[in-house]
């Protein structure tokens, strides 16, 4: 029997034909995402990251707007065609009568709570589809029952919104709220005595970041969730940027309750988010919005929020299935390839300095910082996106209720879409302000998080 495997021979043919005509490569762009991967059979995720054959293809499944570079995709990223697409399908059959489609499109959304906790290592029982991450968080965040003097250990780098909510809960309930600070980068054992240290008799609750939205700080969750579990201690992690950016399962983690936006690296439309909760902890937590009591230990309580766009939802079916066909490993090592890229190219340059953890075994994949001696980030944000057209963010510590922390840097983080080509501009264009130097005054790239509400 012939095999259903590609080979790369047969996959270029394949691509000669398709690619006569842009609306074939829209119509079956997930095959061919498959079929580019199958054509990649028994070679390494790191070899395949290295196969600009590849990697064509997945730049082809997206819609862009190449005369910008876009190396901000730890804001929100693109969602593949095949998810853009969908989202108007869905828009349009709901919306032919919406009283009888959009149930049927959300009854048939229960399918993705299984897919979803397959692909991410869950009980389909512990996995809530929400809205984002800020929504995920401030579920468990707010649905914890706490005294006053209870205490919640985090850090001064979590995400600004997540410490809003305690600093709200912190007003309202009187509970205290104790913020971390750690330089960057940081070993996990460091993470791991920083938060054992800070223990209390009053210790109720760990909150941190799998990996930071700054520096991409990875932290020590299974160690960490496996101590509060044996001092009593309940742990939330912000997993906004984790979950579909490399590799793991949820359960391995150990934690109880873990947030994530998938507007993110999962490449699902704006508004997709979940959250796991570990099974036994599910009653513990109050949904923000009213469940009745027989949903007490049911995961679908948080996802209670009334009316709410379906089509949205149901696409990140297709975020999910593109994600599958690229594969989690190769999409990390991809991300990994060309963060090094150019960090490798810069960081010999004694002014570079490189505040993500770049050795082996990985800890850094799709997003980096880098900060150059003697020059104001908000200005060289500012000359890469006036000269070179290359979008970035600066990193300026805020005060609080905002993430402190006293390192200014760019953020840098591509996503599989981009072309090493884009990559080498920003080498050349980092190398043109460090040689020729940056000076903006007008019209400045806002620096995250100082200059922004969040
Ligand atoms: C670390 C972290 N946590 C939480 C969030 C909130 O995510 P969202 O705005 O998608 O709800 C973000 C968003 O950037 C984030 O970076």
């Amino acid at each position: 029997m012939r095999s259903t495997q590609v080979n790369r021979r047969e996959f270029l043919c394949m691509a000669g034909a398709v690619g006569a005509t842009a609306v074939a490569i829209d119509a079956g762009a997930l095959t061919r995402v498959e079929a580019a991967g199958q054509s990649m059979a028994g070679r390494t995720a790191e070899e395949v990251a290295r196969d600009e054959f590849y990697w064509r293809e997945i730049q082809l499944a997206f819609k862009l707007d190449r005369t910008l570079i876009n190396l901000n995709n730890g804001f929100t990223c693109p969602m593949p065609r095949v998810a853009l697409e969908s989202v108007g399908r869905y828009m349009d059959m709901i919306n032919m009568l919406p009283v009888h489609y959009q149930g049927m499109v959300a009854s048939n959304v229960q399918t993705l709570r299984r897919r979803m906790a397959m692909e991410f290592g869950c009980d389909p029982e512990e996995m809530a589809l929400t809205r984002g991450a800020s929504e995920s968080l401030q579920i468990v965040q707010n649905g914890l029952d706490m005294k006053p003097g209870d205490e919640v250990i985090t850090t001064e780098q979590d995400y600004p919104r997540m410490l809003t909510t305690w600093d709200q809960r912190m007003r309202r309930d009187a509970i205290k709220v104790t913020r971390l600070q750690f330089p960057v980068p940081a070993t996990q054992d460091f993470l791991y005595n920083m938060f054992e240290k800070a223990i209390t008799p009053r210790t109720k609750v760990f909150h941190f970041t799998h990996i930071t939205n700054l520096t991409a700080q990875l932290f020590p969750v299974q160690r960490l969730s496996r101590l509060a579990r044996s001092k009593g201690i309940v742990t939330i992690i912000d997993g906004a940027h984790a979950l579909g950016h490399f590799p793991f399962q949820l359960r391995d983690l150990d934690c109880d309750a873990y947030g994530v936006s998938l507007h993110k690296w999962l490449l699902a439309p704006l508004g997709n988010g979940c959250l796991y909760v570990r099974k036994n902890m599910i009653p513990k937590f109050w949904p923000l919005q009213a469940a009745p009591e027989q949903q007490d230990d049911d995961i679908r309580k948080f996802e209670a929020i009334g009316t709410h766009p379906w089509a949205i939802r149901a696409a990140l079916g297709e975020s999910l299935a593109f994600h599958q066909a690229v594969g989690a490993e190769r999409k990390a090592a991809r991300l990994r390839y060309l963060t090094l890229r150019w960090a490798n190219a810069l960081k010999s340059n004694p002014r570079v300095k490189i505040l993500s953890d770049l050795s082996e075994p990985a800890q850094t994949w799709g997003v980096c910082a880098v900060g150059v001696e003697g020059l104001d980030v908000r200005e060289l944000a500012t000359f890469l996106r006036n000269n070179y057209r290359i979008i970035v963010v600066p990193l300026v510590g805020g005060a609080p209720p905002n993430s402190v922390f006293d390192y200014t840097a760019l953020r840098v983080s591509p996503n599989i879409y981009t072309t090493l080509e884009e990559i080498d501009t920003f080498v050349e264009a980092m190398e043109d302000a460090i040689k020729n130097g940056v000076s903006a005054t007008q019209d400045l790239v806002p620096a995250y998080p100082a200059d922004f509400t969040v």
